[in-house]
């Protein structure tokens, strides 16, 4: 069976490295409808890079953020609240109904990865947008599959920016991001270095697009069912590849926090950059299957989620709604895909 939507009303305390949190949201007994996706009149949102946004879009971006920091604290809206909407999935404030409490709700690791945190943005990106007063607003994604783009954006390293987050690794702040990079890693420092680090990243995507083609389950990650607690080898190879970006650019000491921690990862701005860019490459990955549905399978496709919207509605969503992103109305700018190519 499909994964069901959690019972807001037994939302319970989550688990950090052993110790207890509480990250439930404040409207556990709202009324919840279903989740109508956007019509197909409505203009097309088209994200751009981090690294590319012109100073007006830069602007717009700020203010949003600052007035969505500056609601009260219990606001849905408020940053920290829409932050602790991961916590809420990811570290076992829900329990899957009807199953047994010690299996709770876990959004990673399978392929509920992408279509969850895809939703996860698209509400992000238009509360943003009704807090400007702006339907074209659109969240920039941190193009780290091109070499300008394998840095740490500019624009969240303002330190007098609502974008700023002082819990980074202080080390990072102007090196190249090297995929294999684990916590004790070197990082690329002279122009072979990082011409060879370049390379080398791009050729893993290249690979990666390459080895998956014919297996959504490698790419995505591998089925999980209402019930089942997620197997530990059910990751796609995006969503490995994903996990490298929480560790650069979180500290490298426990507890990680914030974006090396499901717990706090949101509650730094480039988390939603970085996450766009993992969308992105679902929806690239789409395209060159010609928009081939990636499982034929209802467990799939009707597993649901609940999320607060820019109507300030509770809605429960399904997979089956998201998988195209014209079919919630943005898109991804162009680029070039400079890893499509490379041979080694
Ligand atoms: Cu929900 Cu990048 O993790």
């Amino acid at each position: 069976a499909p994964i069901e939507p959690p019972d807001l009303s037994t939302c319970h305390s989550a688990t950090v490295d052993g110790k207890s949190v509480s990250c439930c949201p404040p409207y556990s007994s709202a009324n919840i409808i279903d989740f109508v996706p956007p019509s197909a009149t409505e203009a097309l949102r088209v994200r751009k890079p981090a690294h590319k946004l012109t100073s007006e879009e830069l602007s717009k971006f700020k203010e949003a953020i600052r007035l969505m920091k500056a609601l009260p604290a219990d606001d849905p809206w408020n940053f920290m609240q829409q932050a602790t909407i991961h916590c809420t999935y990811c570290n076992g404030a829900y329990d899957q109904l009807g199953y047994d409490p010690a299996v709770t709700l876990q959004i990673h690791g399978s392929w509920l990865f992408l279509p969850w945190h895809r939703y996860y943005l698209h509400f992000w990106e238009r509360i943003l947008g009704k807090l400007i007063g702006d339907p074209t607003f659109t969240i920039p994604f941190w193009n780290w599959d091109t070499p300008d783009g394998m840095y740490m954006p500019e624009i969240y390293k303002d330190t007098s920016s609502p974008l700023y987050n002082a819990n980074r690794d202080q080390n990072h702040l102007n090196a190249m991001v090297d995929y294999k990079f684990a916590y004790t890693d070197p990082i690329p420092t002279t122009p072979t270095q990082i011409s060879e680090a370049t390379t080398r990243n791009l050729c893993q995507i290249n690979q990666m697009f390459k080895e998956t083609k014919n297996s959504p389950s490698l790419f995505m990650g591998k089925a999980v069912r209402a019930g089942e607690a997620v197997p530990s080898t059910a990751s796609g190879n995006l969503e490995s590849l994903h996990n490298t970006f929480h560790q650069w650019t979180g500290p490298q000491q426990s507890p990680y926090y914030d974006m090396g921690s499901f717990y706090t990862a949101a509650r730094d701005c480039i988390f939603f950059a970085h996450h766009a860019n993992i969308d992105r490459f679902w929806d690239l990955y789409s395209g060159f299957r010609g928009y081939k549905l990636e499982f034929k399978d209802k467990d799939w496709l009707d597993s649901s989620f609940i999320f607060y919207d820019e109507n300030r509605q509770v809605v429960k969503v399904k997979v089956k709604d998201c998988l195209k992103t014209q079919d919630l109305r943005f898109t991804y700018s162009s680029e070039k895909l400079q890893w499509k190519d490379i041979s080694k």
